[in-house]
C-alpha cells in the first residue's frame, strides 16, 4: 500500500499532538514535525495535506516561529490553526494585529454557507479560543468563512486550497471539531482511511526483519504495556520457521516490584503470549545497595545503575549462549519523539527517569523501537490485535524504580513488606470498584511518620499509609480523583486491620503541579 500522511508543522502548541490523535482517529496516518522542518523532511512522509499548528508566539514577535513559505505551494491542502491562521495571513499579503481583547475559551461562532470544511456542520458552531492576534486584513483570493462576535474565526482560499480556522478544532471544548478535521482530511485532502491496527503491524514486522535481518535482539521488559507491545510485535518479525525466537526478553526484579508481580509477568509472556524471557532475580543486590539511602534522587540513580548494570552481564551471558547481539527494543513512544524535536526543546528533568539510556552506545547496541510513532492509546490497540492480555493492556503504569519511590525514607525489608500489602489493598479494591481502567494511577504509598492509635484495648503506634488516585492524560499533569467514599472507608478499614505496621490512613488531594504523581 502506497505511503500517506498529513504533516503537522507544530509552532509550539499544546495541542499539537491532539491534532495528530483526532486525525489518526479518521485512520489516516499523521505526523509531527517541527514547523521549521525542510521541504524534503515533509515530503518524505509524502502528505496529502498538511497542517499548521497553533502556537504561544505573535507572528510579529523578533523570534516568531517560521515554516518554510513553500509549504502553501507544495500543492496539497494546508490548513492553519490559531497562530497557523495568523501566519497564512501574514506570509501571505494580509494583516494582523493585537485583538482589542485577548480572547480565550468558549465562543459561538457564526458560519457561511458553501464552505467545505463545515460541511454538515450546523449554522452556529461552540467552539474553544485562545488567540491574542487576529487577521485585520485577508491575502488576495481569501474570504470568510465563519466569524466570532469579536473576530475572523474561519477563511479560505478554495482555489489555492488554503484553510484556517482562528479556533482550535481539535480540543474536546469544540465538539464539533472532530467533523471539521474530517472534513479536511477526507473530504479536502481526499486522504484514504487505510491506516489500521492490521497495517500498522504488518509495517511494522516487515521493518523490523528488514532492519534486523539475520541478527539478534534483546529487550529490557518493565511488565508495562509499552515494553510488552514492542517485544511481541519484534518477536513476531523474529522467529524463525521452527518458532524459535532471536529476541530474548530479560526481566529483572529488582526487589521493589509489587506483590507477586514477578510471578505474573513471567506468566503473562512466557506462558500466554510464548516470549523468550529471561527472567532475574536481582532483588538482593538491589536491596543491599539501597540500604541506608534517603534521598530520592540517590535511591533513584541507585536503582537505574543497578539495573543497567544486571542487563549488561544478562545481554553478555545471552551472547555467550546464543551468539552475538546487535540491537535493542526499547519500547519508545511519539509524545516523547515529538517532544525532544520540539520548538520549545526537551521538557526540564524533574526526576530523572529510570530507563537503559545510555546502555545502546556502551554495548554498540542499534536500537529498534517499533513504537516510536504511536500514542499510548494505539499501543493498547496495537496490543489488542496481537492478542495480548488485557490484563497488560489495561494495567496502569509504574514507575522503573518501582516501590522504592513509595517508601518515602530508607527502603527496608519491613517497609517493602508493608507497603506490598498495603499496595495489593488498594488496587483490589479499585478494581472491585470497577475504577481501575477508569483512572490513570491509583496506588498506596507508604511515609515514615508514626502516629499513636488503638486497636481493641491496645496502644499502637505505627506507619501512615496515602492512598493516591489521580486522572492524567499522559503523566505531564494530572488532577487527584475524588474517590467515592465508600471505597475510601473499605480500602482505610482493609489497611488498618489487615496489614501489620500501618495504623493510620490519609488521602492525597494534591494535583500535578505543583505536586508529582508519585511522591519521590
Ligand atoms: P511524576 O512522579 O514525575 O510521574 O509525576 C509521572 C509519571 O511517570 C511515572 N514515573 C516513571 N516511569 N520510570 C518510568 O518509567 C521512572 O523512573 C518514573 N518515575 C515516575 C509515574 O508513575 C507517572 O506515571
Amino acid at each position: 500500500m502506497e505511503k500517506q500522511s498529513i504533516v503537522i508543522l507544530d509552532f509550539g502548541a499544546q495541542y499539537s499532538q491532539l491534532i495528530a490523535r483526532r486525525i489518526r482517529e479518521q485512520n489516516v496516518f499523521s505526523v509531527v514535525l517541527p514547523c521549521n522542518a525542510s521541504l524534503d523532511e515533509i515530503r518524505s512522509y509524502a502528505p496529502v495535506g498538511i497542517v499548521l499548528s497553533g502556537g504561544p508566539s505573535s507572528v510579529y514577535d523578533p523570534d516568531a516561529p517560521l515554516a518554510d513559505d513553500r509549504v502553501f505551494t507544495l500543492g496539497v491542502p494546508v490548513l492553519g490553526i490559531c497562530y497557523g491562521l495568523q501566519y497564512m495571513v501574514h506570509t501571505l499579503g494580509g494583516k494582523v494585529s493585537p485583538a482589542a481583547k485577548r480572547e480565550y475559551g468558549h465562543a459561538k461562532v457564526e458560519v457561511q454557507d458553501g464552505s467545505r470544511l463545515f460541511r454538515g456542520l450546523p449554522k452556529v458552531l461552540a467552539v474553544w479560543m485562545s488567540h491574542g492576534d487576529e487577521a485585520a486584513q485577508l491575502p488576495t483570493g481569501f474570504r470568510l468563512t465563519a466569524s466570532s462576535p469579536n473576530a475572523v474565526a474561519a477563511i479560505e482560499n478554495p482555489e489555492r486550497s488554503l484553510w484556517a480556522v482562528q479556533f482550535h478544532p481539535e480540543v474536546h471544548h469544540t465538539p464539533l471539531g472532530t467533523d471539521i478535521l474530517r472534513n479536511f482530511v477526507l473530504d479536502i485532502c481526499g486522504a484514504r482511511p487505510n491506516w489500521t491496527a492490521q497495517r500498522f503491524i504488518d509495517e511494522t514486522v516487515a521493518q523490523v526483519r528488514q532492519t534486523v535481518g539475520n541478527g539478534r535482539a534483546i529487550c529490557a521488559l518493565s511488565g508495562g504495556v509499552d515494553s510488552a507491545v514492542a517485544a511481541t510485535l519484534v518477536d513476531r518479525a523474529l522467529r524463525d520457521g521452527s518458532g524459535k525466537s532471536r529476541l530474548t526478553c530479560v526481566f529483572v526484579d529488582n526487589g521493589v516490584l509489587r506483590k507477586n508481580e514477578f510471578e505474573k509477568v513471567q506468566q503473562n509472556l512466557r506462558d500466554k503470549l510464548g516470549l523468550h524471557l529471561d527472567a532475574v532475580d536481582a532483588s538482593a543486590r538491589f536491596l543491599s545497595r539501597l540500604k541506608g539511602v534517603t534521598d530520592p534522587e540517590t535511591k533513584r540513580k541507585i536503582i537505574g545503575n543497578e539495573f543497567i548494570a544486571v542487563f549488561e552481564e544478562e545481554a553478555h551471558r545471552i551472547a555467550q549462549q546464543e551468539g552475538p547481539v546487535d540491537f535493542l527494543v526499547q519500547g519508545t513512544l511519539y509524545p516523547d519523539v515529538i517532544e525532544s524535536r520540539s520548538v520549545r526543546g526537551p521538557s526540564q528533568t524533574i526526576k530523572s527517569h529510570h530507563n537503559v539510556g545510555g546502555l545502546p552506545e556502551k554495548m554498540k547496541l542499534r536500537l529498534v523501537e517499533p513504537l516510536k510513532d504511536l500514542f499510548k492509546d494505539e499501543v493498547r490497540r496495537i496490543g489488542r490485535d496481537l492478542g495480548m492480555p488485557e490484563e497488560i493492556l489495561q494495567r496502569q503504569p509504574f514507575p522503573g524504580p518501582g516501590l522504592a519511590v513509595r517508601i518515602v525514607g530508607e527502603v527496608t525489608p519491613e517497609r517493602l513488606a508493608i507497603l506490598k500489602h498495603a499496595d495489593d489493598i488498594v488496587v483490589t479494591e479499585i478494581k472491585r470498584a470497577g475504577l481501575y481502567t477508569k483512572i490513570w494511577q491509583s496506588f498506596a504509598v507508604l511515609l515514615p511518620v508514626m502516629s499513636v492509635g488503638v486497636m481493641g484495648d491496645m496502644r499502637t503506634y505505627a506507619y501512615t499509609c496515602t492512598v493516591r488516585a489521580v486522572h492524567s492524560e499522559d503523566g505531564m499533569t494530572a488532577d487527584w480523583v475524588p474517590l467515592p467514599t465508600e471505597v475510601l472507608k473499605t480500602i482505610s478499614s482493609r489497611l488498618v486491620n489487615e496489614v501489620k505496621g500501618i495504623n493510620r490512613v490519609v488521602y492525597d488531594i494534591t494535583s500535578k503541579p505543583p505536586g508529582t504523581i508519585e511522591w519521590e
